[in-house]
């Protein structure tokens, strides 16, 4: 394991939030399109209970379309649950969240009685943009690196919703080391707490297999590489990631081929699926 991102402890965070929870009308979850399940806090979701909860898929515009659609069918089997695909630096992508708010707590949205939403998020999900699109001015800092906290904020949106910021950090779980190079491969984990050649192995072994046709092109390449090593190697020729000597420089290489992915260079790409439904066992009565 090689990414060494230790999160803060966030039971205050959580507390607080099940107090909010209480005095809100419907629960914002930012979660990143590209990993929906990895950048969750799944603490979080144990403490929904009845409340109406949306969960915004942020950053769609980076992530593979036929997969987020998966994504909002399979949360949707959830009673009181809707799902929307959305890229938070877009003003017209904000507007059917309004609308869903208002949706989902039918009595409410009228003058003096505002529908009380959450914005509720791991860092680095974009929740700070979602507030300044929706607010049309810059209320919350947009980091440039993961992990930086807003200060609790009530803002009145004026279209008969009122947001409240998240009261405190809340950090994914990274005990699940799969999740935590997905995380790491999205850009939510900063440089300084991974390996980038590790994490770029990952990152092009996963490619390999779910995205072929896209690194062929990207790359211009004649056939697909075996090996996460050989693809690296020929990322760095094609992008001139090489030492003094002439030689590919791995980190570099692979530094490059993350930013590459992040920034949906090589296409929008989805870092995870919804699991298959479990296959349903029938125990037989022993005969
Ligand atoms: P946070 O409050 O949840 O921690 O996230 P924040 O809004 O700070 O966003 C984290 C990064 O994600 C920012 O990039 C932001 O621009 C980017 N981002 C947010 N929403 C979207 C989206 O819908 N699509 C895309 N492509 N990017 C999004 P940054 O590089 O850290 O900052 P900046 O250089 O953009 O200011």
């Amino acid at each position: 394991m090689t990414i060494r991102w230790f999160p803060g402890h966030m039971g205050k965070a959580l507390e607080q939030i099940q107090d909010l929870i209480k005095k809100i009308d419907v629960v914002i979850e930012v979660l990143d399109a590209r990993l929906p399940y990895s950048s969750s806090n799944h603490k979080l979701t144990e403490l929904r209970r009845t409340k109406p909860w949306i969960k915004v898929l942020n950053k769609h515009d980076l992530a593979d379309p036929a997969v987020t659609k998966a994504w909002v069918r399979e949360f949707e089997l959830q009673a009181g649950v809707r799902a929307l695909p959305l890229s938070a630096k877009k003003h017209a992508d904000t507007k059917p969240l309004i609308r869903l708010c208002q949706v989902m707590a039918p009595r409410r949205g009228k003058p003096g009685l505002p529908v009380r939403a959450m914005i509720v998020g791991i860092p680095n999900v974009g929740k700070s943009t979602l507030i300044n699109t929706l607010a049309g001015k810059s209320m919350a800092k947009v980091g440039d690196k993961p992990a930086i906290t807003t200060t609790r904020q009530l803002i009145d949106l004026h279209n008969g919703v009122v947001l409240n910021d998240t009261p405190g950090v809340l950090w994914p779980d990274m005990s699940d080391q799969d999740g935590a190079y997905r995380l790491a491969a999205s850009g939510a984990i900063g440089a300084n707490a991974m390996d980038s050649t590790e994490v770029g192995f990952f990152a092009g072994e996963f490619l390999l297999r779910r995205y072929p046709d896209q690194l062929l092109k990207r790359y211009g390449l004649q056939a697909l590489p075996e090996t996460p090593h050989d693809l690296l190697l020929a990322v760095g020729r094609r992008l001139g990631c090489l030492t003094g000597g002439g030689e590919v420089d791995m980190n570099r290489t692979a530094e490059a081929f993350l930013r590459e992915l992040r920034a949906a260079k090589i296409g929008r790409i989805s870092l995870e699926e919804p699991s298959p439904a479990p296959s349903i066992v029938i125990d037989k009565p022993n005969s």
